[in-house]
């Protein structure tokens, strides 16, 4: 099923139920061989979005592209897209290498290729040993691999992943983010789109990551643009914790309360309301420049750092301090700071409410 141009190209898809839209106008386009992950919290259209490119799903406008193909009309079956759900959908009467054939039966593969190609999916999948188990004698981790073996064998230009870790715990989860990045490593040349509102699996994994807030697309960068520079406060909180602090633009900074900060503004008008964002990890306790003072009103141990949440002005700021071998003390009254280059200004509060 092979074609000689991959990736995924949404051109301005929209999806609605009875009216309802739940994918808006979506445009996001996914490279040969690129990792995208599709990051947002319950029902902000994930699944639809991937639902439209496997072809479970007919968009009310907009195509859906498979390399150079448009696909929009086309069955499922016909998409050449392998494609793991959330649970993983095992047929339970059938033995672990039947349920791996079974995409390449449907497509009346010839046997002896069948063969070939469900060793190699169960190799690739560190299932190998396990062709003549039934899903039941499976761990959770291991039916997983299982899911996504049967999706590789009709070696797919494009794979679809819909949380394919959120049943796992978390022990199992990080093993299996590492089994994917080795997974993808050897199959350099499938597109991947995969769905969590896991941050850490889509930092983890993803080339870059697309933020998806209530049917639109909010933001779309790589992991590193999205936590060093977000756009938007959604965004900024959605991937990695964040303080956003209401703040005032002045000439070469702005003020939060009685403090002046120095930021870069970019072309925000002096007087503007605007939103700073700054990285818990990235503030400091003690004097230093931009210097917050305030008084602690929680600390919390998370063996690597303490979290001091200290009032500053009636909110709260968020600090994640390391090696702190004396954490103050609650209602104590303490320094904050943090460099300039570590704080974005972002606008007032145009995501979220
Ligand atoms: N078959 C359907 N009929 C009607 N509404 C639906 C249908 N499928 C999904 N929806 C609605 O569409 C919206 C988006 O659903 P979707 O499954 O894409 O969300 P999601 O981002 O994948 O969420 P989650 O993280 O919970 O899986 C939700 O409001 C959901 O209720
Ligand atoms: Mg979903």
């Amino acid at each position: 099923m092979s074609t000689t141009s991959s990736g995924i190209r949404f051109d301005s898809v929209t999806v609605a139920y009875d009216g309802n839209v739940v994918l808006d106008a979506l445009d996001l386009t996914v490279g040969p061989g690129e990792v995208m992950a599709l990051l947002g919290p319950s029902g902000s259209g994930k699944t639809t979005a991937l639902r439209a490119v496997a072809g479970f799903v007919r968009p009310a406008s907009g195509r859906v592209f498979l390399g150079d193909r448009d696909v929009t009309g086309l069955p499922p079956h016909r998409r050449g897209i392998g494609m793991v759900v959330q649970q993983y959908a095992l047929f339970p009467h059938m033995r672990v290498a039947d349920n791996v054939a079974f995409g390449l039966k449907a497509r009346k593969t010839a046997k002896a290729e069948i063969r070939t190609r469900v060793a190699e999916a169960l190799e690739l999948t560190g299932m190998g040993a396990y062709a003549r188990r039934h899903p039941r004698e499976l761990s959770g981790g291991q039916q997983q691999r299982v899911a996504i073996a049967r999706a590789l064998a009709i070696r797919p230009d494009v794979l679809l992943l819909d949380e394919p870790l959120s049943a796992l715990d978390a022990q199992l989860r990080s093993g299996m983010l590492a089994e994917l990045a080795r997974l993808h490593r050897e199959l350099p040349d499938v597109s991947i789109l995969y769905v969590t509102h896991d941050q850490v699996e889509a930092l983890t994994l993803a080339d870059r990551i697309a933020v998806m807030d209530r049917a639109k697309l909010r933001a779309c960068g790589t992991p590193r643009e999205l936590y060093r520079a977000p756009t938007d406060e959604f965004t900024a909180s959605f991937v990695g914790g964040a303080n956003l602090l209401p703040v005032t633009v002045g000439t070469g900074g702005v003020s939060f309360g009685d403090a002046e900060i120095k930021v870069d503004t970019g072309g925000a008008a002096r007087g503007a309301s605007a939103t700073l964002c700054v990285r818990p990890h990235l503030v400091g306790l003690g004097d230093g420049p931009n210097r917050l003072t305030g008084t602690v009103g929680e600390i919390q141990w998370r063996g690597a750092t303490h979290r001091l949440y200290v009032d500053v002005d009636g909110h709260r700021v968020m600090a994640d301090v390391r090696e702190l071998k004396a954490p103050p003390a609650f209602g104590e009254s303490v320094s904050l700071h943090f460099s300039s280059e570590d704080a974005v200004l972002l606008p007032a509060g145009v995501s979220h409410d």
